[in-house]
C-alpha cells in the first residue's frame, strides 16, 4: 500500500518526506485554506518536493468550469492528480479529463456505489472517507473493503482505492490488511505510526548498557580498525 499524505503544510511534508515514507499527497480546499497561502504557488511547491501523485481539488460545481480548472491545474505540475467531487458534474468532469490523460482523484466518497460510478467514469483514484462515516456510527472500514472487492471482481476497472480521513495508526493497519491501493495520512498519524512506548523504553535501555562499553566512540573505533586493516 502507498502512503500519502494528508496536507498542504510544506514543513510537515517535508518531515514526512524525509523518513522515506511519502509516496504522495493529497490536499483539499480546507486543507488548502488552513495555510493561508497562495493555491497553485503551494501545489507547485508540494510538487517539486514529493516526486509523486500531488491531489489537487477543482472548486466549480459545473461540468465545464471543472474540466477548465482541471486543464489548467494539470499544467502546473506532472505530478498534479485533479480532484474532483463525487457528484453527477464531478463524474462527467471526471469522464473528460481521464479522455485527456489527466489523473484524477474523486473524492467524498461514502458508498460503495458511488466508487463504481467514478470507477466507470475512469477515475484514477477513488477516496472514501472512512474517519468521517466512523463519526456517524457507519464502520468506514466496511466500505473500504467493499469496494476493494467490487474493483477485484472486474478487471476492466483500473481506479485505486485511495482510503481517505483517516483518523489513527490502527485504521491505516486496517485498510492495508483490507487491500487499499493507498492511505492518505494526517501528519499527526504518521508520527502516531512511529511511536511506541517500547521502542523508547528498549533504546534507553541500550544506551545506558553502551555507557558501560570501554570505547564507545563507534566512529573513530571503526576508522581505526578500517585504517589498520587497509
Ligand atoms: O483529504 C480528504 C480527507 O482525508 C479529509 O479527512 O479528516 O477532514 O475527514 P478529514
Amino acid at each position: 500500500m502507498k502512503i500519502f499524505i494528508d496536507t498542504a503544510n510544506l514543513a510537515e511534508i517535508r518531515e514526512a518526506h524525509s523518513w522515506g515514507v511519502i509516496d504522495g499527497v493529497t490536499t483539499n480546499p480546507s486543507l488548502i485554506a488552513k495555510e493561508g497561502r497562495d493555491f497553485i504557488a503551494t501545489i507547485h511547491e508540494i510538487a517539486e518536493l514529493v516526486d509523486g501523485p500531488v491531489s489537487a481539488e477543482v472548486v466549480a460545481q459545473d461540468a465545464p468550469t471543472m474540466i477548465k480548472e482541471g486543464l489548467l491545474l494539470a499544467k502546473v505540475h506532472r505530478n498534479v492528480v485533479v480532484k474532483i467531487p463525487l457528484t453527477y458534474e464531478g463524474l462527467k468532469a471526471c469522464s473528460a479529463l481521464s479522455k485527456e490523460g489527466i489523473r484524477t482523484n474523486v473524492t467524498l466518497c461514502f458508498q460503495a456505489a458511488q466508487a463504481l460510478m467514478a470507477a466507470k467514469a475512469g477515475a484514477t483514484y477513488i477516496s472514501p472517507f472512512i474517519g468521517r462515516l466512523d463519526d456517524l456510527g457507519v464502520d468506514g472500514l466496511q466500505l473500504i473493503q467493499s469496494i476493494v472487492k467490487i474493483y477485484a471482481n472486474d478487471p476492466a476497472l483500473k481506479t485505486n482505492v485511495l482510503a481517505a480521513s483517516i483518523r489513527d495508526p490502527l485504521h491505516v493497519v486496517q485498510v492495508a490488511e483490507a487491500g487499499a491501493h493507498v492511505a492518505t495520512i494526517p501528519f499527526k498519524v504518521l508520527k502516531q505510526m512511529v511511536l511506541h512506548p517500547m521502542t523508547d523504553r528498549g533504546n534507553e535501555q541500550f544506551l545506558k548498557d553502551w555507557k558501560t562499553v570501554p570505547d564507545q566512540d563507534i566512529i573513530g573505533q571503526t576508522t581505526r580498525w578500517l585504517a589498520s586493516r587497509a
